[in-house]
């Protein structure tokens, strides 16, 4: 699939028209056969969908995360049912883990079980995700909130943690690895563009602060911490052995929306109903971003657009990546310590 770029956009019109393009269905040919494949959020929504898309294209082994080991078995047991997979000659081995990105603990066990029982690890997709307007905070030390640790932290955690093992599956592998994290469109609306993290502050106090939580938009700041870390990431990552990016399937029909307000589900109702894809047509994306080619390394995606991130090219920008760089390395090294050099990122 070939990769536009976009041009440079800050804001949420120029991203959001009333119909969204049609995706092209993914080709015929693609096949997962003899790959890993890691997807967090596999109950419901896109996460579900892209397990279908995986499972359907011989995909060998399937890891689910869930935060619900009971739903992962019943989605394993309808994974295996479908009628294509279930007329595939050799059938998906399927696992199910359990992780809650919510619980700094259970992302540290999740990983320390991947990478103590997973020989090779070909893709991981890190699509599980949060979107409400309450500020909540994790149960756990050091109680970061909710959007930040769920959305950003832990996953940027569990990048570094599999990189070294997405790096030698693909050198025994000879084909390259993939991190992809799902973000979305919401992050041009960011509030940091219009009013930086202050200098003064750490940015993770910042996002951890109930005075500073602006509920509207927060997750769209999650978003960006996202792509922002996918950015300084990818800058210290051969391409030619894992190739990473942030990517928003556009608007899908999922139960994204089901803790918010009922006035704010009345209308996101109104308006996924006249434009929003099916999770099967968003996962599509999804599958996009862990199967294209090195020009989308280090890329924020939307459908099949490279968008070119105006605000991480400002001052502010870039000095806010470089802080929230540094803060990742040591609340990752604190926890696992040994894993930021073992990621090659010292
Ligand atoms: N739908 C859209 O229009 C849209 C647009 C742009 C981006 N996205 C992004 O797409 C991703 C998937 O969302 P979706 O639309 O498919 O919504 P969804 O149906 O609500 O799926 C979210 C998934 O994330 C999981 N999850 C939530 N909190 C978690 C936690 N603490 N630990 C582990 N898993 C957790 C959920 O698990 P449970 O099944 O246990 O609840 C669920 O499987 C999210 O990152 C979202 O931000 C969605």
């Amino acid at each position: 699939m070939e990769y536009k770029r976009w041009p440079p956009s800050t804001t949420f019109q120029r991203n959001m028209g009333l119909f969204q393009p049609t995706l092209p269905p993914l080709p015929k040919s693609l096949s997962f056969e003899g790959k890993t494949v890691l997807v967090t959020g596999a109950n419901s929504g896109l996460g579900l969908a892209a397990s279908y898309h995986f499972a359907q294209r011989k995909v060998t082994t399937l890891i689910l995360a869930v935060r619900t080991v009971k739903s992962g078995e019943a989605t394993k047991a309808a994974l295996l049912a479908d009628p294509i997979v279930s007329a595939l000659p050799t059938k998906p081995t399927i696992l199910v883990y359990e992780l809650d990105l919510g619980r700094p603990s259970s992302v540290k066990s999740f990983a320390s079980k991947i990478l103590a029982h997973t020989p090779d690890l070909n893709i991981v997709l890190l699509n599980a995700g949060i979107g409400s307007l309450k500020f909540e905070t994790s149960p756990e030390e050091p109680h970061n909130e909710l959007h930040f640790q769920v959305n950003y932290l832990s996953n940027a955690f569990l990048s570094i943690r599999f990189l070294p093992l997405l790096r030698s599956t693909a050198q025994r592998c000879g084909s390259r690895s993939y991190i992809s994290i799902v973000g979305s469109r919401m992050q041009t609306m960011s509030s940091f563009i219009k009013s930086p993290i202050p200098d003064t502050t750490s940015v993770f106090a910042f996002l951890n602060s109930p005075k500073d939580y602006n509920k509207f938009t927060r997750y769209g700041d999650s978003k960006l911490l996202v792509s922002t870390f996918i950015r300084e990431l990818a800058q210290r990552t051969d391409a030619s052995l894992v190739i990473m990016n942030a990517v928003c399937p556009g608007m899908v029909h999922t139960s994204i929306n089901t803790k918010q307000p009922l006035l704010v589900r009345a209308i996101t109702g109104v308006v996924f109903a006249i434009r929003a894809r099916t999770a099967a047509v968003g996962a599509q994306s999804l599958i996009n971003a862990v199967t294209a080619g090195p020009e989308i390394h280090g890329e924020q995606l939307g459908d099949y657009t490279v968008w070119e991130n105006k605000f991480l090219e400002t001052e502010e920008g870039k000095k806010m990546e470089r802080r929230l760089w540094a803060e990742t390395l040591a609340a990752v090294e604190k926890d696992a310590p040994g894993s930021v050099q073992n990621a090659g990122l010292e």
